[in-house]
């Protein structure tokens, strides 16, 4: 059966129709989704739930994976696949003011890295009855869009990611030795340009983004905050309904994604995730 790819919304993302993701992807079909998740910036693919190993043989298709920082999320069965567990287990687990979870915020996986993942895949499990939508915005479009003088200001400007920032609502979770070893500061340019596409898009991780190189701490951030503002603009948004067994393939390199996390005590959300490997922001 040939392959409907659907747009999810004017902002960003393509829903598609008719892959069976338990058998071998074909080369023709292979094409057909490269193309649209560049066009698109996001996929998602209707799924049965896989199991891990399952899941890192379709993901694979999209390039090479990458080992989740955190650990403990690692999966025994596929070391690539970890499980991203969101459910509040108890009612204290739920903050009244829900800024304070840290997946409120708007990120770009793994920007405390120098070379960060370019896409990452991640299929819902266990979805709650209401909340829990994941949210996307397009960075690429927001660029396209800047006012001249903004545009200016960050065009060759860079900044700092670090694994947590005082700019962020919530902090992140600890690390242990071996993982703070690895997350060092690290600069990132405030526009980066696609490797595969040649678009320009703002480079701007409000949860780890934590300062502009060379710039007045008080200059710096309101010039985050006015990115802040600028990028998360709800025209720029398409917000993701979960189905079990749904695939969602996001290009990280022109968008920032946050979640709604108001969703019920007790009712299960869990994810499982994999990070495809990219090449240094430039
Ligand atoms: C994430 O931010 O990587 C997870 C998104 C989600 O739980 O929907």
């Amino acid at each position: 059966m040939a392959l409907t790819i659907n747009p999810l919304s004017d902002a960003l993302g393509a829903e598609v129709v008719g892959l069976d993701t338990r058998s071998e992807i074909s080369k023709a079909d292979l094409e057909q989704l490269n193309h649209a998740f560049l066009e698109h910036h996001l996929l998602c693919i209707r799924s049965v739930p896989l199991s891990a190993p399952e899941f890192a043989r379709v993901t694979r298709n999209f390039g090479e994976p990458q080992l989740q920082l955190l650990r403990d999320q690692r999966t025994g069965e596929a070391p690539e696949v970890s499980i991203l567990e969101s459910t509040y287990k108890t009612p204290e687990a739920k903050p009244d003011d829900l800024t304070m979870v840290r997946l409120s915020g708007w990120h770009t996986d793994d920007s405390y890295f120098e070379v960060p993942a370019k896409a990452t895949a991640l299929q819902g499990l266990a979805i709650p009855s209401s909340g829990g939508q994941t949210r996307f915005s397009n960075t690429r479009r927001a660029y396209d869009e800047l006012p001249d003088a903004m545009r200016e200001k960050i065009d060759r400007r860079q900044a700092i990611h670090a694994y947590d920032t005082r700019r962020a609502t919530a902090r992140a979770r600890a690390l242990n030795d071996e993982e703070l070893n690895e997350t060092k500061e690290v600069v990132h340019p405030l526009v980066r340009t696609h490797e595969d596409s040649g678009k320009r898009a703002i480079y701007f991780n409000p949860n780890r983004t934590d300062r502009v190189v060379d710039m007045d701490p008080a200059e710096s951030d309101g010039l985050l905050d006015a990115l802040h503002e600028w990028i998360t603009k709800r025209d720029y948004q398409y917000h993701h309904e979960w189905t079990v067994g749904d695939i969602l393939l996001w290009d990280n390199r022109c968008l920032v994604h946050s979640v709604n996390v108001d969703f019920p005590v007790g009712e299960e959300r869990r994810h499982q995730r994999i990070l495809l490997k990219g090449t240094r922001p430039v």
